[in-house]
């Protein structure tokens, strides 16, 4: 019996030491991660001003700025190809290579964003249209790179 529960207690403390480990790998002070948080951020106001007509004719500035940053932080995420290195896939032969193409088809995504919302013809629809487009690049990038689950895409 004493044996079993000290074995019980090992147990224990192994899980806890993979969940500390887990907590570190996923790197909560990673400069990737801090941008993901901004990009989270606006991408967030842009999907609330595409909600409705009225919230649009009002938000669309807004989203544009949005977008604008979007842009930028984008840009800033192209080169951090480290992330890359921890591809969930290993099907994936060059990572480096595909997170290059994601990290441009995320940016082409965003600046197609910042046009439509610039534009005083674009309709609530469309905008939410140009969103979703850009918002599947996250979700793509996401399914191959991001090593945390939940339920966010
Ligand atoms: C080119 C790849 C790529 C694209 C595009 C991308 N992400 Fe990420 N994202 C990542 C990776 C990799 C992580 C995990 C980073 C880490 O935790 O170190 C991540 C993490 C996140 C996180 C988690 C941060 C946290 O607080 O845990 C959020 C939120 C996020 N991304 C939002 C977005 C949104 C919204 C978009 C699109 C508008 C987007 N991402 C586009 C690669 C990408």
């Amino acid at each position: 019996m004493r044996r079993k529960w000290l074995t019980t207690a090992a147990v224990t403390t192994l899980v806890a030491s993979v969940l500390a480990g887990a907590s570190i790998s996923a790197d909560e002070d990673s400069p990737l991660h801090k941008i993901m948080e901004k990009v989270q951020a606006k991408s967030g106001a842009i999907r609330k001003a595409t909600r409705t007509p009225a919230q649009w004719k009002k938000d669309a500035k807004k989203a544009a700025e949005s977008a604008e940053a979007i842009v930028k932080l984008a840009k800033e995420t192209k080169p951090m190809t480290d992330a890359a290195k921890k591809v969930k896939d290993p099907a994936v032969k060059d990572p480096a290579a595909l997170w290059a193409k994601m990290s441009d088809d995320f940016l082409k995504a965003a600046e197609e964003m910042v046009k439509v919302a610039k534009d005083s013809k674009t309709s609530a629809p469309d905008a939410k249209t140009a969103f979703g487009t850009l918002n599947n690049t996250c979700g793509a990038c996401h399914k191959v790179f991001r090593i945390e689950e939940d339920d966010f895409k």
